[in-house]
């Protein structure tokens, strides 16, 4: 009597999110679709988690025509996605109606098996989502969200074996059909897989089945003890896009199963030549594939604990704002972020939050900004956090909120009032569809220029030109040196009055001398009177942009009375909306950069008069 392991391909969706920052187009899936279908995969993951966003946001691809387009070339494979709870494949708490419609029309579209999780492991989050699935009358996996407590292995005070059991147990009575343990980390060990595995199938009638990354090293060793531990069913990938921060390769777990009483029983041939195929036309990627460190693995992620997709992102927005030298710092500053927030799983949308406040809290001082989506985290609009959230910033907030703020609700989405039909009618004049108010609903800035793209009243971009305008001129004279990489923003305080200024070491990179860090200047440098790049006059301050990024809105107008701290604007950035608060008192003196428009790091977003 054999008791196959079932095997769940990621190749279409984590494979691709996790190393090439989810820009695998479809006419390259569709390409080899047609072969995974016969290899006997149990099912395959090819939608939801980012790849629905990238591909409005950057591949100007419809996903709904994805899915249509891999469900009519996978006939005999079911279909998964992974749908992030009340969050959808977004970023904030959608409103039930938007959720409803979302499950519905992704069922319609081709989803078989819906892999519903919360960044939280909160319950009511999922519930709205669990009955859409049960209704559209498709398979209902419910989701533990797999971390750790600090110390590398499974225990400690919260993320303990009672405490994945409890969260077992819940999933169960809430008609779960299947139970996923998603270990987004790599931070699953060998020997507390199978405990855990162990335990789960002892006590919970339902077939169970294990995601993991690769990234620590140690996911294809804790997939065999997953297996002998009675595991039902593993995700793995094809090896072109398996390892590094995305799931265990097929091949060797196919071939190590071989012959026993687990043997996955799939067509081995066909996986090598398919795989063959995918690596030929990796290589126009190659400009997303993160390949610049030498080792396969990560094996500080047992410290770090930064699942592979957000390390990728988090690398590639380092990257574009000029600021990559400050990785390590960002890296160090992420578990005091954690717990500074309740110890949250590092997931979708959790793992942006932590990452986008550590890297602010790195370049601009610890909660010196707070993004939109930190702030509602901490009012509770998220759901209960998985342990307490530091007191000074709740206390912080609280501040700003003013005293008659009203608390939290059990389940986030019930208060929000529905919202599907203002979608509908802001994109009226585009499209009388469903799937793309829906596309609307979840990304409201992207979303409408990917319509307003997809209907013909925008020029794509093109894809050989950089994704963002050009720098501005800089206002330096002409014989300025040219600014290095190195030059780093400061702000300075003299007397209470404020200014920013740009240091950049004399003499380029340091070939010589003793080199100073980024963060450390010279205090003498650092106090000098204000470049003249930076300060536009005498007695104005330039806002610039933090990070490369998208105008959202504007909070003030020419002409306002500001003072310090006084939200200016709404940038998104690293996928975070930012308030942008006046550096300065004084008057709004222009306000150059339009809502909508892309932005540059540095680009000059306001001038604040300061005297008048
Ligand atoms: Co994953």
């Amino acid at each position: 009597m054999t008791n196959p392991l079932k095997l769940s391909d990621t190749t279409f969706r984590d494979a691709h999110q996790s190393l090439m920052a989810t820009r695998l187009r479809t006419e390259d899936m569709a390409a080899l679709a047609e072969r995974m279908d016969s290899v006997g995969f149990h099912s395959m993951e090819v939608w939801g988690g980012a790849t629905f966003d990238a591909a409005t946001r950057f591949l100007m691809e419809d996903p709904w025509e994805r899915l249509r387009t891999l469900k009519s070339l996978l006939p005999n494979t079911p279909l998964s996605m992974l749908l992030r709870g009340q969050s959808l494949v977004g970023y904030r708490t959608y409103a039930d109606d938007v959720v409803d419609a979302f499950v519905d029309r992704s069922a319609e579209n081709g989803i078989d098996v819906f892999r519903v999780f919360d960044a939280l492991n909160y319950e009511p989050n999922l519930e709205r989502a669990a009955s859409a699935v049960k209704r559209a009358g498709r398979h209902l996996q419910l989701t533990i969200c797999y971390t750790v407590t600090g110390e590398g292995r499974m225990g400690g005070p919260i993320y303990n074996l009672d405490y994945y059991m409890s969260k077992a147990r819940a999933l169960r009575d809430m008609g779960a059909d299947s139970i996923c343990i998603k270990d987004m980390g790599g931070l699953l060990a060998p020997y507390d897989a199978y405990d855990l595995v162990s335990a789960v199938k002892s006590e919970i009638d339902l077939p169970l089945q294990l995601h993991c990354h690769y990234t620590s090293g140690m996911a294809s060793m804790s997939a065999l003890k997953a297996v002998e531990a009675g595991l039902d069913v593993l995700d793995v990938c094809l090896a072109p896009l398996a390892l590094r921060t995305s799931q265990p390769a097929v091949e060797p777990i196919a071939v190590a199963l071989m012959g026993g009483e687990r043997d996955p029983g799939v067509d081995i041939e066909a996986i090598l030549d398919i795989g063959d195929d995918l690596e030929a036309v990796l290589p126009k990627y190659a400009e997303h594939m993160q390949t610049t460190r030498s080792a396969v693995i990560d094996a500080r992620v047992l410290s770090h604990q930064i699942p592979g997709g957000m390390a990728s992102n988090m690398t590639s927005q380092l990257r574009e704002a000029g600021a990559i030298d400050r990785l390590a710092e960002v890296l160090a500053e992420i578990p005091k972020t954690r717990a500074d927030l309740g110890f949250p799983p590092l997931v979708t949308p959790m793992s942006q939050m932590v990452g986008a406040q550590a890297v602010s809290n790195v370049l601009f001082g610890r909660y010196a900004s707070m993004s939109e989506p930190v702030k509602e985290y901490l009012r509770g609009g998220y759901g209960k956090p998985v342990s307490p959230v530091s007191q000074e910033l709740v206390d912080k907030l609280a501040e700003t909120d003013g005293q008659d703020a009203p608390p939290a609700p059990d389940r986030p989405g019930e208060t929000l009032a529905p919202e599907l039909e203002a979608a509908r009618e802001a994109v009226s004049d585009l499209t009388s569809d469903i799937d793309d108010a829906l596309i609307y609903a979840l990304y409201p800035q992207t979303g409408e220029r990917f319509l307003r793209i997809k209907h013909g009243l925008e020029r794509p971009p093109d894809p050989a030109a950089p994704s963002a305008p050009a720098p501005q001129p800089e206002q330096a004279p002409s014989d300025a040196p040219p600014r290095s990489t190195r030059a780093r923003r400061f702000n300075v305080f003299v007397g209470g009055r404020f200014f920013e200024v740009e240091v950049d070491p004399v003499g380029g990179p340091a070939l010589s001398g003793p080199p100073s860090p980024p963060s450390a200047p010279p205090l003498a440098q650092a106090a000098a009177p204000p470049s003249r790049a930076a300060e536009p006059a005498q007695g104005q301050v330039a806002v610039p942009a933090p990070m490369p990024g998208i105008l959202v809105s504007l909070a003030v107008s020419v002409g306002d009375e500001v003072k310090t701290g006084d939200p200016l604007l709404v940038l998104e950035a690293m996928k975070m909306q930012n308030t942008i608060p006046s550096p300065a008192d004084g008057a709004v003196e222009s306000l150059p950069v339009p809502p909508g428009a892309q932005v540059m790091r540095e680009q000059t977003l306001a001038v604040i008069k300061t005297e008048g």
